[in-house]
């Protein structure tokens, strides 16, 4: 940079020259005066070479995400073509190519989803929601494996007639990640869907007993494809894109989502959503 300066206020032009101060990265742009001296443009380039390297990790990370399941079908595909295969080895191979396959579909759904919410493509369509029901359902679908585990459910809606002032599918998808997670990350106590007014709109919080998320991690769940066990979130089906769909439909909304988590003792989501808070008609 002082070389430029210095070359700049010599009286040579300078176009676009990109400088790296202090993990900014800047593009100097510079022009002799003919009294003498030198006009000197800065512009910030950070932000653009900051999108351009998410990006390439997301490229990354989707390819390496879709390669694992895609070399477990090409490699069964091509041992099932062994027609001296016996039936039973024939039927185990089927089904692995089957999960794979199943696996690759719920990656690709989940980032077609994201897409869409983030290109704006979808905009959400908000009515008033009774969040007592919604919450219902949500644990509802989550009760068989909850009782398997010996977890209890519970909705904890106060006032009981609360609104959010929500898109309802949006609403629907978002407490079925939270509650998927909560059941899963948690061996014993219970899983509460919390709704309260708050800051004119309604935060309605996923609290569970569960084993929690260290702080270094907890910043970034809400990153896509972001896991603290990677290798467990793929064997339980989980694609690493729940949270980060999350966070793209409430803040559609306008909303905020928000992890706060202790190591052993539990963590708690909370989404909120403006508007709402009167009561819903059922
Ligand atoms: N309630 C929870 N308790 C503990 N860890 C959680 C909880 N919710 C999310 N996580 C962590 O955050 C990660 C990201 O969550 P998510 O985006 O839903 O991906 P996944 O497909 O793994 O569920 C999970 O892999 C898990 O490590
Ligand atoms: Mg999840």
């Amino acid at each position: 940079l002082r070389q430029a300066i210095a070359a700049a206020v010599a009286g040579e032009a300078i176009d676009g020259l990109e400088v790296t101060v202090n993990d900014r990265v800047l593009a100097l742009t510079a022009r002799p005066l003919a009294s003498g001296g030198a006009v000197l443009a800065f512009f910030d380039l950070t932000p653009v070479r900051k999108l351009e390297t998410v990006r390439s990790d997301f490229v990354a990370n989707v390819s390496h995400e879709l390669k694992t399941p895609l070399t477990v079908v090409g490699g069964f595909a091509e041992t099932l073509a062994d027609e001296a295969l016996d039936p039973e080895t024939r039927r185990q191979f089927a089904s692995a190519i089957l999960a794979n396959t199943r696996r690759m579909q719920r990656i690709v759904d989940d980032l077609l989803d994201l897409s869409r919410i983030e290109s704006g493509g979808w905009t959400p369509n908000p009515v008033a929601v009774h969040l007592q029901g919604v919450a219902e359902e949500a644990l509802g679908s989550a009760r068989p494996r909850a009782e398997t585990k010996g977890i209890s459910l519970r909705v904890d809606v106060e006032p009981p007639g609360l609104a959010v002032h929500a898109d309802p599918t949006a609403l629907r998808q978002v407490l079925a990640n939270l509650v998927d997670n909560a059941v899963r990350h948690t061996s014993s106590g219970e899983v509460v869907v919390q709704g309260r007014p708050e800051r004119g709109g309604v935060s309605v919080t996923v609290r569970d007993t569960g084993a929690g998320i260290r702080p270094e991690h907890l910043e970034r769940i809400f990153e896509r494809f972001y896991r603290v066990d990677t290798a467990r979130s793929r064997e339980e089906g989980g694609t690493g894109l729940g949270l980060a769909i999350v966070k793209h439909l409430v803040e559609a909304h306008g909303g905020r989502a928000r992890a706060s988590s202790e190591v052993d003792q539990g963590t708690a989501i909370e989404v909120w959503f403006p508007g709402g808070a009167q009561h819903a008609e059922h």
